[in-house]
């Protein structure tokens, strides 16, 4: 199957996989109660910002968008924003303006370029193709893609609101390049094959680049930011890349009095939403 199609219908297939299937209906009692507990820590009428907004299967956008006097929603994929708000029956709000920026800087070409590396060794190499020659090759795009990412000021699209809201962003910024790794190997049948280095070079990255985005949200927050992260993916698991550097961060910039802790259990395979106020 891999030999017909191209990189970019590949890319395609592999954006439509994204997302936690069911988590609006699923998720209803953690939406209202980490939305109630946003509003109660919102004063009246402000401005919020809701960056990485997708669908709003997190945050009710109802119950937020009543008590606010504008809302902007931000994130890099357009299509689930316009869901999201039509699923609310907010399409025609004139409170809302929508944001579409991509807060690390890596282009759709980028990714079908990364999917070509290992496309174009399948389709050559066939049943002989090898996760220790390919490996490295993806190593080197994903080196390049993100030393392209740490030449550029993050951007997040917003000027400074009253309050910005950021939940479950932190664990997806990167996550496709090792999503794209993992998916191409199944393809072949050469999962849990993982080439350890792909992995480090994420940390690696994410190590840099977390601290800049913390920034950049407190920066924009005249009132107060929450910042809503994962604490571990099940009951086992450890805590997801991204969300493991932002608690990290967050605790040595915020000072301890500033830093409210709010947890609450996360639908998805028992994860902790762990929510840190400026
Ligand atoms: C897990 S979802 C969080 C959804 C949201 N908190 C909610 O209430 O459902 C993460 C969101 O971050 C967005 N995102 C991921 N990487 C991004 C990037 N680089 N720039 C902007 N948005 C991004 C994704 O498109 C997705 O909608």
């Amino acid at each position: 199957m891999v030999k017909v199609l191209t990189a970019e219908s590949i890319y395609q297939q592999i954006m439509d996989l994204y997302g936690v299937e069911d988590s609006y209906e699923r998720w209803e009692s953690y939406r209202n109660r980490l939305t109630d507990y946003l509003i109660n820590n919102i004063d009246k009428d402000k401005s919020v910002a809701i960056l990485g907004v997708g669908e709003a299967n997190d945050i009710d956008l109802n119950k937020i968008h009543e008590y606010v006097k504008k809302l902007t929603l931000v994130d890099i994929d357009i299509d689930s924003v316009h869901a999201g708000l039509k699923k609310y029956g907010l399409e025609n709000s004139n409170k809302i303006s929508i944001v579409t920026t991509d807060f690390v800087g890596i282009s759709k070409k980028d990714y079908i370029d990364a999917i070509e590396i290992i496309r174009s060794d399948i389709v050559k190499m066939q049943s002989m193709f090898s996760v220790n020659e390919t490996g490295p090759k993806y190593l080197r795009k994903m080196e390049d893609i993100f030393e392209k990412v740490n030449r550029h000021e993050i951007d997040l699209g917003i000027d400074e609101h009253d309050y910005v809201i950021a939940v479950g962003v932190h664990s997806q910024l990167f996550d496709r390049l090792p999503w794209i790794w993992e998916i191409m190997l199944n393809v072949v049948k050469k999962s849990g094959l993982s080439f350890p280095d792909i992995n480090n070079k994420l940390m690696e990255q994410l190590n840099t680049f977390i601290p800049k985005f913390d920034d950049a949200i407190l920066g924009c927050a005249k009132e107060k930011a929450f910042i809503g992260i994962e604490t571990r993916v099940n009951l086992f698991g450890p805590t997801p890349q991204g969300a493991l550097q932002a608690n990290e961060d967050i605790k040595r910039k915020v000072e301890s009095k500033n830093r409210v802790i709010y947890r609450d259990t996360w639908p998805y395979r028992d994860g902790l939403v762990l929510l840190i106020v400026k």
